[in-house]
């Protein structure tokens, strides 16, 4: 690709919403009131904006390998409590896709180097979840089941953390775990039982 066209390509997008809005940017630089959280895999065809259809502004974004939320990631742990408890956001979301790289790779025992402890916490789910799993005898099958179990751990992961709860008993924050299909383009909701998960771990996790 060339870097050029880039710029090119940005110089056509300022104008293009400068004639539809001349202060569209100056409005944009006066802040930001996102009302989603989206964590999503940095995978280059899982385009978080694009396949919400959603505009600067409107989402709050972090992404990382496999869409994860690992208890001691300072940068998600961080993106969670920002846009929770200052931007305020009224929903979270945590969506993985089909075809994920990073979920195939926990898949298989590979020594990855550096990639091993982030792996981990797929595997873990992959754990966690063995006994359903190892009963599903067609391997994409189970590629796809995993990716869904991951969603709905990470978003455990979510309503573990205080800045979640809190949001839950002050505003009533909701919890979604969704999935892109690449294949088909479409966006799935899993429909997470977020009441019920949070209950199911409060007498655990719970944090006051
Ligand atoms: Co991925």
């Amino acid at each position: 690709m060339e870097l050029a066209k880039i710029f090119e390509n940005n110089r056509q997008w300022v104008q293009d919403k400068l004639n539809l809005d001349p202060n569209y940017f100056k409005n944009l630089s006066e802040g930001q009131n996102p009302d989603i959280l989206y964590i999503g895999c940095a995978d280059s065809r899982v385009t978080a904006e694009e396949l919400m259809g959603v505009a600067p502004g409107e989402a709050f974004i972090h992404r990382n390998i496999a869409n994860m939320v690992p208890n001691t990631d300072l940068s998600s742990m961080s993106v969670i409590d920002y846009a929770v408890t200052y931007l305020k956001v009224n929903h979270v979301v945590v969506c993985g896709h089909y075809y994920c790289g990073g979920v195939k790779a926990a898949m298989d025992s590979k020594d990855l180097g550096i990639l091993n402890p982030w792996l981990r916490n797929i595997r873990d789910v992959y754990r966690i979840h063995k006994n359903e799993l190892r009963n599903i005898d067609d391997e994409n099958e189970r590629y796809k089941r995993l990716v869904e179990l991951n969603v709905q751990e990470q978003c455990v992961n979510v309503i573990k953390t205080a800045e979640v709860q809190k949001a839950y008993r002050e505003r009533g924050i909701q919890v979604h775990g969704w999935v892109f299909d690449i294949h088909s383009g479409k966006l799935i909701d899993l429909n997470i039982d977020f009441p019920d998960i949070l209950k199911n771990i409060m007498e655990i996790y719970h944090l006051e």
